[in-house]
């Protein structure tokens, strides 16, 4: 049995029984700060090491003693989800609760790539995965793939194509590399660097070079599906028929290997044309090996991963810009009348009212120019007019509508029109 990988030190996995509660502390945390009216921003998970040296102090502790050396301690950014997925499944021995193990996961991911558009060194991914010894099915496979698609239909994308292959299984794959290779000898000095390096390490992921030259050579090879055995066959034509059944469209593209060793049967790729050289929108695929691989059981698995940031660039920018708008912009005309919307604003937030103030009170005009940035739905003004007769203005910002409404009314009135 092959050893296993142990997760790092002083880290732990979140499963699935503490999940829901890590779920309601975030939800509830966004919502309170949605009513705050504070946004949110997410920074790379790295950064160069002088901002935290220059920043922090290079003789602090942090920086002399705390910071973690990647290189230094055998750890590595992750690149993808799949594989700590199978360690944790591993480790923490999921296969003897289920049959079937179903994850799925949210989060950034790290590779060291050259940047372009669609290509980044941080990027985030939707990601599943079904893993156990009742997971080798082509119905499996079509829900696998389907999901993917629907949950792209559901952020509103249309047009992408969803492209299928077959690798059949570990042998065929290992006879399909070794046909390749004598095919592709002659034109060894027709392809490009690195697929010349490819030829020995990894002959199949020459058939997805992006390269023109080798994109030429590839279809003059004539590749043909003769090397799959019986059951890759039959388990391709299955998934083919399940899909079809389901209305899903799809095309077989012989040439689709994917760029991850681990994959057998089964593979995908969705790809978008608006996003230009880097358009998979999301990939995935079965992996036959890879569990017992890393010291686990022999079972078989699939799954699949989307990029957000494909994702939103394939959206286009009308889809960017942040729709949530605010519900109330409170506005002081002075010092006093501050105090008494502060404390209006808070009652706000607590009854969940997303609300807003400027702290430094200034002429009428500039807080209105606020206000009307911040997207409010309704302005509520406070001067000394309305303190001493315990009223306040209300601005419907739509309408452009003014009416006083006595201060303890207040809350119930803006109930009624949100
Ligand atoms: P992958 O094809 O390497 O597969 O990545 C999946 C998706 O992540 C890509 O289609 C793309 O949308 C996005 N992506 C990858 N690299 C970048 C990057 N540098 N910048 C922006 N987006 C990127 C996997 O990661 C496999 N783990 C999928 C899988 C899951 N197979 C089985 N289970």
């Amino acid at each position: 049995m092959k050893q296993k990988i142990a997760i790092p030190r002083g880290t732990r996995d979140i499963l699935s029984e503490e999940i829901g509660l890590w779920q309601t502390l975030e939800s509830k945390a966004r919502k309170i700060f949605k009513t705050y009216n504070y946004q949110e921003i997410r920074t790379p998970a790295f950064e160069q090491t002088a901002l935290f040296s220059r920043s922090l102090g290079q003789t602090s502790d942090i920086v002399q003693k705390q910071m973690l050396n990647l290189e230094k301690e055998g750890l590595s950014l992750r690149p993808e989800g799949t594989a700590s997925v199978v360690r944790s499944y591993i480790e923490n021995n999921l296969d003897q609760k289920e049959q079937l193990t179903k994850l799925y996961y949210i989060g950034e991911m790290f590779r060291g790539e050259r940047p372009q558009k669609g290509r980044y060194r941080q990027f985030h991914q939707i990601g599943a995965e079904a893993i156990g010894p009742n997971s080798r099915s082509p119905y499996l496979d079509a829900e696998v793939i389907t999901l993917s698609i629907n949950i792209l239909k559901e952020f509103g994308l249309k047009d992408f194509v969803l492209n299928i292959n077959t690798l059949g299984s570990q042998k065929d794959k290992e006879n399909f590399s070794k046909k390749l290779r004598v095919l592709l000898k002659p034109e060894m000095d027709n392809l490009c660097e690195d697929c010349q390096e490819r030829f020995e390490r990894n002959a199949l992921r020459i058939l997805d070079c992006k390269n023109k030259k080798c994109k030429t050579v590839i279809q003059q090879c004539k590749i043909d599906d003769a090397y799959l055995c019986e059951e890759s066959r039959n388990y391709f034509a299955q998934l083919k028929k399940a899909l079809s059944d389901l209305g899903i469209v799809y095309h077989v593209s012989p040439h689709l290997v994917r760029g991850l060793d681990y994959y057998t049967d089964t593979v995908f790729e969705i790809t978008s044309e608006s996003l230009g050289a880097q358009d998979a929108l999301g990939a995935g695929g079965r992996y036959e090996n890879l569990v017992s691989q890393l010291g686990g059981p022999d079972v078989d698995a699939i799954g699949f991963a989307l990029g957000i940031e494909r994702i939103i660039l394939a959206l286009g920018q009308s889809e960017v810009k942040n729709q949530e708008s605010l519900d109330v912009y409170l506005i002081a005309l002075n010092e006093a009348s501050l105090a008494e919307a502060f404390g209006l604003l808070n009652a706000l937030r607590e009854k969940s009212i997303r609300s807003d103030i400027n702290y430094r009170s200034g002429s009428m005009k500039s807080q209105m120019r606020a206000a009307d940035k911040s997207k409010a739905k309704f302005v509520l003004i406070l001067g000394e007019d309305e303190i001493k007769n315990k009223e306040i203005a209300l601005k419907d910002m739509k309408t452009g509508e003014q009416q006083k409404v006595a201060q303890e009314k207040i809350i119930e009135v803006l109930r009624g029109k949100l």
